[in-house]
């Protein structure tokens, strides 16, 4: 069942539901939410999404508990320390200045010499400095992004405040996908939204080293299967490709147009296409 529609989302909702998320992250969906979030319904019991990055779904649909995975060590950490300790992580983050001498000396710790709570500081810090908020490391695993030229504002404390408030119902898993998929449940809502993997290109190359390719694809259709026999309903986004258009028409889907710029500059935005394939025609009473 396949259509494709236009760019106007009829059903963008006046009412702010959650909050903006706290990191900038290369593939957030920020700009797809309106068309996302009617697939989440009331009969949804709990939330999972096992590539989170920014987890902007999770912050706009405010779910009243979730899982939350993704295989950045630090990124998990990070949503810990916001949970557990918003206000002081807001008070030291405030208190660093944001210049190239500041933004390199921090990039050039060793984040793990670092207690958890500097790690996680460290990482918001740099994610909220660094050019386009890409994550990128070299090959002994350091990060590597140039401090940007255009940084924006920092979040409120009271929006810091809202995040960490909606983590306290959610588990979090540091891992591959699989580890958060075997926590699935009946009555789960899973969003998957992985790096875009292309007959072995990535076009997303920002996220670390162990991630998701072409080669996770059997694994990760499959698990489409287990979490439906679970009785867990699922929605996955996926960068137009013959992958993407071999899974969209085994399952309800639809092919949206999206803006990207990926490599930072606003002349190499380009139109492109993204699936958004469920197991589940999206709700009308969202
Ligand atoms: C496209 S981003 C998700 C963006 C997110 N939906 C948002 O709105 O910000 C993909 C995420 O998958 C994570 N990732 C890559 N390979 C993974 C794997 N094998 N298992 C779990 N997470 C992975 C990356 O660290 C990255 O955060």
């Amino acid at each position: 069942m396949t259509m494709t529609i236009g760019l106007v989302c009829p059903n963008e909702s006046p009412e702010k539901r959650g909050v903006k998320p706290f990191l900038r992250w290369a593939g957030s969906k920020r700009k797809q939410l309106s068309r996302l979030a009617p697939y989440w319904s009331g009969e949804h019991k709990r939330y999972v999404e096992p590539f989170a990055g920014s987890a902007c779904l999770f912050f706009d649909l405010a779910p009243p508990s979730a899982v939350l995975g993704d295989s950045n060590e630090e990124l998990i950490q990070l949503y810990r320390v916001v949970r557990d300790s918003p206000e002081r992580l807001h008070r030291r983050l405030c208190r660093i200045k944001r210049d190239v001498a500041t933004y390199l000396r921090w990039r050039n710790q060793n984040p793990t010499t670092l207690d958890p709570e500097t790690r996680a500081l460290r990482f918001l810090y740099l994610n909220r400095n660094c050019f386009n908020g890409i994550y990128r490391t070299n090959l002994q695993g350091g990060f590597n992004v140039p401090m940007g030229k255009r940084v924006g504002e920092y979040f409120s404390k009271e929006d810091l405040l809202r995040c960490s408030r909606l983590l306290q119902t959610a588990e979090l898993v540091a891992g591959d996908f699989s580890a958060t998929l075997d926590l699935v449940k009946v009555g789960d809502f899973v969003y998957l939204d992985p790096p875009y993997a292309v007959l072995s290109r990535r076009i997303f190359k920002e996220y670390g080293s162990k991630l998701f390719g072409t080669e996770d694809m059997p694994r990760f259709e499959e698990s489409l299967h287990a979490i439906v026999g679970r009785g867990a309903d699922f929605l996955v986004s996926y960068a137009d490709c013959k992958e993407a258009r071999a899974l969209a028409r085994k399952w309800c889907s639809v092919r949206l147009p999206v803006k990207r710029h990926v490599a930072g500059f606003a002349g190499d935005r380009k139109t492109a296409y993204e699936w958004v394939i469920s197991n589940r025609q999206r709700s009308t009473t969202a």
